[in-house]
């Protein structure tokens, strides 16, 4: 199949174009670099646009036809969609329906796009499933859950085939440390940890140690951002075949705290990552597991890759990219 890919200089994004163009596929990375890396871009043809740019997708898609559109271009920082919801709601809503309008105008009816499981918030079942009506407590899900209506709505009116993929918390790297996870400024869990073994931060910050966990502190569910890209091309493929359309949730179903993931990345590395134990960070839930039975009965999807893993190939990428961290 022939693919366009917005954000597919991105991390997720990165990762799934090359799955694609590996797996034999024809890609097209649709890409602003406003946070994606020019050097992510290599698998595919690159064009440099913006979502919101109407008439540059319309000419895009003219150009190239592709089946099926993989949408990631999205801010996707929970703090900062607290401080500055409208760049949010702006980008993430306004950006998707430019989108899909530019679809519906070239006859382009298959659409995947980057879910979330902040569109569930607060929500008190282990493993969550698809059905379990969330509350999102951030601007950020509140985008992830306007943009799956907005696909349901597209679907009922004009006949469009999605599906949404919730991911839990994407983690790791390529294997091979090509490509990864650079974000400047960067507040996920894995990296944080390791920025703080390579002394790039100071002590690696416990944000809780009294949630009703076994140890204190906040359960996730780590998903390998391989494992992530495959289950896209599955998702395309299976809308193409005629597929069930609707949202999906991307996880391993296994729960992992704060304090094992820390001693983890301890073990990997073998280094004693300092460590010190702060207030909860306003906003986290205190468990989140993914129910994924959805997504591999649909797709055939299984992810491949455990926390181990995504350790040890998040902390060779690191030590190769430093300069990153130091420099921006
Ligand atoms: N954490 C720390 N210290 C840090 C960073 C994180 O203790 O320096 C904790 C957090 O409090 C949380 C866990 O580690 O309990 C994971 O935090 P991340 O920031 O890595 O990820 P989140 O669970 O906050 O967010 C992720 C994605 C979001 C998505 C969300 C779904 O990054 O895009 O999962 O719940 F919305």
């Amino acid at each position: 199949m022939k693919v366009l890919v917005t954000g597919g200089a991105g991390y997720i994004g990165s990762h799934t174009c090359r799955h694609l163009a590996e797996s034999g596929h024809e890609v097209i990375v649709y890409d602003n670099l406003g946070t994606g890396h020019a050097s992510f871009a290599r698998w595919g043809e690159f064009a440099e646009g913006d979502i919101n740019d109407n008439a540059r997708l319309r000419s895009c898609m003219r150009k190239f036809r592709p089946d099926a559109v993989i949408h990631f271009a999205a801010w996707s920082q929970v703090g900062e969609s607290m401080r500055s919801p409208g760049k949010y709601y702006h980008n993430n809503i306004g950006g998707t329906l430019s989108l899909l309008e530019a679809m519906r105008e070239e006859g382009i009816t298959t659409i995947v796009v980057s879910g979330s499981a902040a569109v569930y918030g607060h929500v008190d079942v282990t493993p969550i499933p698809e059905t379990v009506p969330g509350i999102p407590i951030n601007p950020y899900g509140t985008t992830k859950l306007v943009m799956e209506k907005i696909l349901a709505d597209f679907a009922r009116a004009y006949g469009l085939n999605w599906i949404a993929l919730r991911y839990f918390n994407a983690a790791g790297c390529s294997p091979d440390g090509v490509i990864g996870e650079l974000h400047n400024p960067e507040t996920h869990l894995i990296p944080r940890i390791f920025m703080s073994a390579l002394s790039l931060a100071p002590a690696m910050e416990i944000y809780g140690t009294d949630y009703p966990t076994p140890d204190g502190t906040c359960i996730r569910d780590y998903i390998h951002v391989d494992d992530l890209a495959s289950a896209h091309m599955l998702a395309a493929t299976s809308l193409l075949d005629g597929g069930e359309s609707g949202p999906m949730n991307l996880g391993t179903g296994q729960g992992s705290s704060v304090l094992e993931v820390l001693e983890g990345a301890r073990e990997v590395s073998g280094l004693p990552i300092p460590a010190i134990e702060r207030q909860r960070r306003p906003g986290d839930p205190s468990i989140l597991v993914a129910d994924a039975t959805k997504a591999r009965e649909c797709l055939g999807w299984k992810p491949r890759y455990r926390l181990r893993d995504m350790l040890q190939h998040s902390w060779e990428f690191m030590q190769k990219h430093q300069d990153f961290y130091k420099h921006g």
